[in-house]
């Protein structure tokens, strides 16, 4: 089975396709993402209207991108430009009809990059043919840990050089999902049955990053900068505060944010009415790498003290973590010492947002014979929640 997966919630326009093979082995035959992060990098955060336009512009050239990276032949690798033309109408047509369904993001996200993508994803379904599956974006990030393997025939191409888990996790499994707008643990005994453990009440950990990194006059996104800058600060030289909430698996980020905001206005000697923007060009290079640490070392403890809570409390088989936020090493060491079994990551790419674990999770809705979406009526849902 071969799904054709559509992701479009944020920055990223993304398109893969996957294929369950029948020996169970999840296996990736494309993967295409075109981000509109650089248009976004000067506000320091993602503009919804910026990021819709992007999304039109690229939708189409990134699947056609990920049909023809799937299934060119390497025959037609070999044409000449002039044949490739004249034949792409029909091969694009062959390439489809290699594709059992599609499946597509239909939310949480933002409005009109849900849009995007969920209306070309339902105009292809009537146009080719094809059985649509709409796929909740924050449940299938940790999906992206089942592709174990890519085709031979991928030999030397970026797709063979992602760094892809040996072995696929194993139900129950504990999923750590932190992005820039999920922060989220859930614990699944199988693909749709779930328990929802805990989630972020205010920020998400990834946005507390960028925002704190805005904070330092560090370049978006913030994960990334606040990691490189920490390698010169120490990460006890601030005390900032953890938040007690009654749900111990629930987290927030908000108030750890706005300690930051104040430690760095007193360390200028300033009180809080030094508006944030001026605190980049007073702070010294010291000053931030301490700041920067102390922060980094604080927030990714809170999401590893929750996730050691969770693993003691339920015993889970496989440990994942998922979201851009995985790519933190900070966050990598901090759980190789803590947990007694190694976390599932998959490569970076898989990580952030990308079209594959969306059609992850459409091949376990197909296989399962979970009811289609009409592609004549079916709406996005910003707000989805799991
Ligand atoms: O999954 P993702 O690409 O997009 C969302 O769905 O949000 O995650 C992006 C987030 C950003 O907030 C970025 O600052 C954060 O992941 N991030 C990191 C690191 N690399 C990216 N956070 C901490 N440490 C990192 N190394
Ligand atoms: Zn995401």
């Amino acid at each position: 089975m071969k799904i054709l997966g559509i992701e479009s919630s944020c920055d990223e326009t993304a398109a893969a396709v996957v294929e369950l093979r029948d020996d169970g082995v999840f296996e990736l035959h494309s993967n295409v993402i075109a981000s509109s992060i650089d248009l976004h990098a000067v506000y320091g955060g993602v503009v919804p209207e910026i990021a819709a336009r992007s999304h039109i512009e690229h939708i189409m050239p990134v699947i056609e991108s990920a049909l023809r990276q799937a299934f060119e032949s390497d025959e037609s690798r070999a044409m000449s430009h002039e044949s490739a033309q004249s034949s792409k109408l029909k091969t694009q047509d062959s390439y489809w009809s290699e594709i059992d369904a599609i499946a597509v993001t239909y939310g949480p996200g933002l409005g009109g990059s849900l849009l995007v993508g969920a209306l070309t994803a339902r105009t292809l379904a009537i146009t080719k043919n094809k059985p649509l599956y709409a796929v909740n974006h924050v449940m299938a990030h940790p999906f992206a840990t089942f592709l174990t393997s890519v085709p031979k025939s991928a030999k030397g191409s970026t797709l063979s050089r992602l760094l892809l888990p040996k072995n696929r996790p194993e139900f129950p499994m504990l999923s750590l999902i932190v992005s820039g707008g999920h922060s989220q643990l859930v614990l699944f005994d199988s693909p749709f049955e779930y328990k929802l453990l805990g989630r972020t009440r205010d920020d998400a950990i990834g946005e507390a990053f960028d925002k704190v990194a805005k904070i330092l006059g560090l370049p978006y996104p913030g994960g990334p900068s606040i990691e490189k800058f920490s390698v010169n600060g120490d990460p006890v030289s601030h005390k900032f505060p953890r938040s007690r909430l009654e749900n111990p698996y629930d987290m927030s980020f908000s108030g750890l944010k706005t300690a930051v905001l104040r430690t760095a206005q007193a360390e200028v000697g300033k009180d809080h009415r030094l508006p944030s923007s001026q605190l980049a060009g007073i702070l010294t290079e010291v000053q931030k790498a301490n700041i920067a640490a102390s922060f980094q070392k604080v927030s990714v403890e809170t999401v590893v003290n929750k996730t050691m809570l969770a693993y003691h409390e339920f015993a889970p088989k496989s440990v994942v973590i998922a979201g851009g936020v995985a790519a933190s090493s900070e966050l990598r060491k901090q759980l190789a010492s803590r947990l007694p079994i190694d976390p599932i990551y998959t490569d970076i790419k898989l990580c952030t947002d990308n079209g594959a674990m969306i059609a992850v999770l459409g091949c376990f809705m197909a296989k399962a014979k979970l009811p289609i979406a009409d592609p004549y009526s079916l709406e996005i849902s910003p707000s989805l929640s799991m």
